[in-house]
């Protein structure tokens, strides 16, 4: 595992980007995996100006969500599906028709799920973006998820639905539950960056990467990955004790 700590939001972008870039060049019909969150936004931020400057090119790319709420009608603006055409699609070449997600409005979520699963699987994704969660959850894997876990329905941890009630209109409009890949599916990509912003992410960072690997961290999880890199700002970083 490799931890980069940098100074800036925007340098983290720049590693991030670099990154993805490398497996482009390579693949340029590469599929990659992307995580919502705010912290994502400025890794897309850096996307889109690169894509905008002809120095990347996702006009080919396949793209992969993690998760997804359960009951949003679909176009809700607060749907990661959402979030994404409006963070890559709308600003780069990115085909709205290679973002592919679960769909949480799907009537039997179980079989959407599966389906959803295989299609992950049978994708091969190369780049598996990430984020982490004050609790240490890993997309909606949130505590006690079992590392053998598949794509499937979850309920969301209260202070999950706390913690992402700020693209929603308060806590009692963030749904509930969610369909989230597992944690086996997301082990399976090629490599994974983690991206972790801000103080509030300290203690989840440091568990994680140095504490025990245990379901109680899902996070930890990535230990488990012979190719990971993570990407952290100073105040992320901080509780660190190997940097
Ligand atoms: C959500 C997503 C996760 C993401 C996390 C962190 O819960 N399901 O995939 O890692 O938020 O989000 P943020 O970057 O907003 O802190």
């Amino acid at each position: 595992m490799r931890i980069l700590v940098v100074e800036t939001r925007e340098a983290a972008a720049v590693v991030v980007v670099d990154r993805i870039a490398d497996v482009l060049r390579v693949h340029p019909a590469a599929a990659l995996g992307l995580a919502t969150g705010g912290t994502m936004q400025t890794i897309y931020d850096e996307l889109v100006r690169r894509d905008q400057l002809d120095l990347l090119d996702l006009q080919d790319v396949c793209c992969f969500l993690l998760d997804e709420y359960v009951g949003l009608d679909a176009g809700d603006s607060a749907s990661y599906l959402e979030t994404v055409r409006r963070a890559l699609v709308n600003r780069t070449r990115l085909p709205a028709t290679s973002v592919f997600g679960p769909d949480g409005s799907a009537v039997v979520l179980d079989v959407e799920a599966r389906r959803y699963d295989q299609q992950v699987t049978q994708s091969r994704i190369s780049l598996q973006l990430l984020g982490i969660g004050q609790n240490g959850h890993l997309a909606f894997n949130e505590p006690g998820s079992s590392f053998q876990s598949r794509t499937r329905q979850v309920d969301l941890a209260d202070e999950t639905r706390r913690a992402n009630s700020r693209f929603f209109t308060g806590k009692r409009s963030v749904p509930s539950s969610a369909i989230t890949q597992g944690i086996a599916t997301i082990l399976q990509a090629e490599q994974l960056v983690l991206v972790a912003f801000g103080a509030d992410k300290s203690d989840a960072v440091k568990a994680a990467l140095e504490g025990p690997v245990s379901s109680s961290v899902p996070a930890s999880a990535l230990q488990l990955h012979s190719h990971v890199t993570v990407v952290l700002d100073e105040d992320a970083a901080r509780e660190l004790q190997n940097r």
